[in-house]
């Protein structure tokens, strides 16, 4: 049962019970500064007269100058010329990403001639805002000097010297580009963030680094040592600075307001219900400021927002107004600036967020977080290989990040969504992704690279030995890897795209087979989250509606049934709305397949081929990449992996839920509460050893 959120201005039965505890609250020296330029300079700006235009550029360098990083721009300059990698800690907020790459320029240390900087964000919404951020402070055209590359969208040129890209898209630029020849200076950030793609860096970029100060000494002109800087939130700086040879450390002396931590008196079992009370309970009780709520994922945040919204349209006319802002990676940029936008007038806004917000964005206005303590982490079970995202508990350090952020600007307030004693228990730090995921894109990447030797690489963590061979095997069955484990034409073919491995081989495949438009089509409309717009108060006409374009053979053909309509229609908004199709993530969609087609292309791939009626040769196809993702069908009903043996199900969400059919393959399995299989289709047991001659003739080897 839902609890009442009361609108009056006391504590009520409804609320929850907090205790604060003197221990747990951030105190640091407050530095007295000047007023916050923030809000004004996050306006979107227009065009503007010459006037104004140097009035900005004022206001810009006052703002520039007044952020804690600013003070230490000599010595981080001084530092890099003397080194040639430096570490640089400081708080969220302080400057680093933003300032960092301009003091370098501004300094000569990277330029047209020399070469760029690269600064990579292990998420692309951050890469994205972070280079708008800069081309305005920089007052050029983003694209022009300051510039942006994250997947499926490049905004950058070759002009372009202070580069944010994802993590993902330096990875890929290491294969057309083996020493980074158009980069002076990399700066590796959120380095505490420990992605899997940021920790390949690592070990990469300290090889490219090498190399090129071995070339440069032997005299090739044409080559310039390598500058790097790893930038990260958390002290563990020492851990970075071995890695890097003994790397010199900066500490960016930090700017943060005391921050009050609240725990609740008693554990909650529903952290969506009591992120809603905890959010009026602040509105009511509590002075002017935003709220930012700390959720681990899209879904609940949505859910959050729509109960928000609805609760505060109930709010009285005297009171003040509440506006839910959500902030996730796949949200679209126009929405995404809403967050960062001043509230409208009389109003508080709060934040819904995924750990986003927790070091890579700083949104301005912050004075209260609630920290449910929970995050979604993607893990892997390589024995069975099966990749989880389950909601975990949050480490202890993420914990701290989340506080820092409610005493950016003033005093603030956190309330924990959880008792002390559960944070006690919190481990300290979050395990490193590269021990917890499937590596198969990761070894493709690393044997694209040229590390032949991927279990010798020089990781900071080193992933466990059977993850690895796992991986290997893996690349191994989809012919990415031949006899000798070197990396096969298809192999290299594949790590041209940015896709997982399996994926990336269905759409290499579907020339084969005659399918390559259809191919590009479902590939693209599987990358966002869903196309299908499901209210929650609306399940029932929301599954009626879908109905109509359920394809008897899964959910492949069933995304190219709505596709074929949604083009009929010219992707017109109203009959989305109708139909429950998402229409924004249908937007995205067809962004992502006008540049897969571009990638088809680079490779001589005719991205019109159709097979028309014969629909088969899609879902054999797509068997090329996913025939390790196949279940049986058994006497007594269910179903079992063909590797592995598990018994799995189907998701409700699928096209097939509830059917009988002799074999099915699958995009996912996921363990969430059950074994559950998404992106379902049916097939027959006889394409599989066509789909993977070699690893089916192997299987069978193997059986007594
Ligand atoms: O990297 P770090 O967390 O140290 O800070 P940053 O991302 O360089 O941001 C420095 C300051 O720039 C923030 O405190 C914000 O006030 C401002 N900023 C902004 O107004 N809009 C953005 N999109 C990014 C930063
Ligand atoms: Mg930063």
């Amino acid at each position: 049962m839902k609890r009442v959120v009361n609108f009056e201005e006391n504590e009520d039965a409804g609320g929850i019970g907090w205790e604060f505890n003197n221990e747990h609250t951030i105190k640091h020296e407050v530095k007295k500064q000047k007023k916050n330029h923030e809000g004004k300079l996050n306006a979107k700006s227009n065009r503007l007269d010459k006037q104004d235009f140097t009035k900005k550029k004022k206001e810009m360098l006052a703002f520039r100058k007044q952020l804690p990083i600013y003070s230490g721009r000599d010595a981080i300059i001084n530092s890099l010329k003397e080194n040639d990698t430096i570490i640089v800690m400081g708080e969220t907020g302080s400057g680093k990403t933003t300032q960092i790459p301009q003091f370098v320029v501004e300094a000569g240390l990277a330029s047209k001639e020399l070469g760029a900087v690269a600064i990579t964000q292990p998420r692309r919404v951050a890469a994205v805002n972070l280079a708008k951020r800069v081309a305005e402070e920089t007052m050029c055209r983003l694209g022009s000097k300051v510039g942006y590359t994250v997947r499926f969208d490049d905004t950058s040129s070759p002009q372009t010297i202070i580069k944010y890209l994802t993590d993902g898209m330096l990875l890929r630029e290491i294969l057309s580009d083996e020493l980074l020849l158009r980069y002076k200076v990399v700066v590796l950030d959120e380095a505490h963030e420990r992605t899997l793609r940021t920790d390949m860096l690592f070990g990469m970029i300290k090889k490219i680094q090498k190399i090129r100060q071995e070339k440069y000494n032997a005299g090739e002109t044409d080559v310039q040592p390598l500058k790097i800087i790893i930038m990260s939130a958390t002290l563990d700086a020492e851990k970075f600075s071995e890695f890097f040879n003994n790397a010199k450390i900066l500490y960016v002396s930090g700017r943060l307001y005391p921050v009050d931590t609240m725990f609740t008196t008693e554990p909650q079992s529903d952290y969506l219900d009591a992120s809603l009370v905890s959010i009026f309970q602040i509105h009511m009780n509590n002075p002017k400021g935003d709220i930012l709520v700390f959720l681990p994922g899209q879904e609940a945040i949505e859910s959050l927002a729509a109960l928000v919204n609805e609760y505060a349209s109930q709010l009285r006319p005297h009171q003040q107004a509440l506006m839910a802002c959500p902030l996730f990676a796949a949200l679209p940029p126009s929405q995404q600036q809403k967050v960062f936008d001043p509230a409208p007038e009389n109003t508080r806004k709060v934040i819904l967020s995924t750990n986003i917000a927790e070091t890579s964005i700083t949104i301005p206005g912050i004075r209260y977080v609630i920290d449910c303590g929970l995050a979604k982490l993607r893990g892997f079970n390589p024995k069975i290989g099966v990749e989880s995202l389950l909601l975990h508990p949050i480490s202890k350090s993420s914990a701290w990040q989340r506080t820092g952020r409610a005493g950016r600007e003033a005093a603030g307030v956190c309330y924990r969504l959880y008792t002390e004693n559960t944070f006690r228990e919190l481990e300290d730090d979050t395990v490193p992704e590269i021990r917890r995921c499937n590596l198969a894109s990761a070894v493709l990447a690393l044997k694209a690279s040229g590390i032949s030797n991927v279990l010798e690489f020089d990781y900071m963590d080193r992933p466990s030995r059977s993850s690895l061979i796992r991986a290997l095997e893996e690349l191994y069955a989809l012919n990415a890897i031949d006899d000798t484990g070197e990396l096969s034409d298809l192999g290299k073919k594949m790590a041209e795209f940015p896709l997982d491995p399996s994926f990336s081989k269905v759409l290499i495949q579907s020339k084969e087979y005659g399918c390559t438009l259809e191919v590009v089509a479902i590939i693209s409309l599987l990358s966002v989250d869903t196309i299908f717009f499901t209210p929650s108060d609306k399940r029932e006409q929301a599954a009626e509606a879908r109905k109509k374009f359920l394809h008897p053979d899964g959910d492949h053909l069933t995304l190219l049934n709505v596709l074929k309509s949604y083009w009929e229609v010219k992707g017109d908004v109203e009959w989305c709305k109708e139909n429950f199709i998402n229409s924004r993530n249908m937007r995205i969609a067809m962004e992502v397949r006008n540049q897969l087609i571009r990638f088809c292309e680079r490779i001589d791939m005719d991205t019109n081929a159709s097979c028309g009626a014969e629909t088969d040769q899609i879902l054999k196809c797509f068997l090329t990449g996913f025939f390790q993702n196949t279940a049986l069908l058994q006497p007594d009903g269910s179903y079992k992996s063909v590797t592995g043996g598990q018994l799995v199900k189907i998701h409700p969400a699928s096209a097939m839920f509830g059917k009988r059919v002799e074999g099915l393959m699958y995009n996912e399995l996921v363990f969430t509460t059950k074994h559950y299989v998404r992106g379902v289709s049916a097939i027959q047991s006889s394409w599989l050893p066509l789909a993977a001659p070699k690893y089916f003739n192997n299987v069978r080897k193997n059986e007594p």
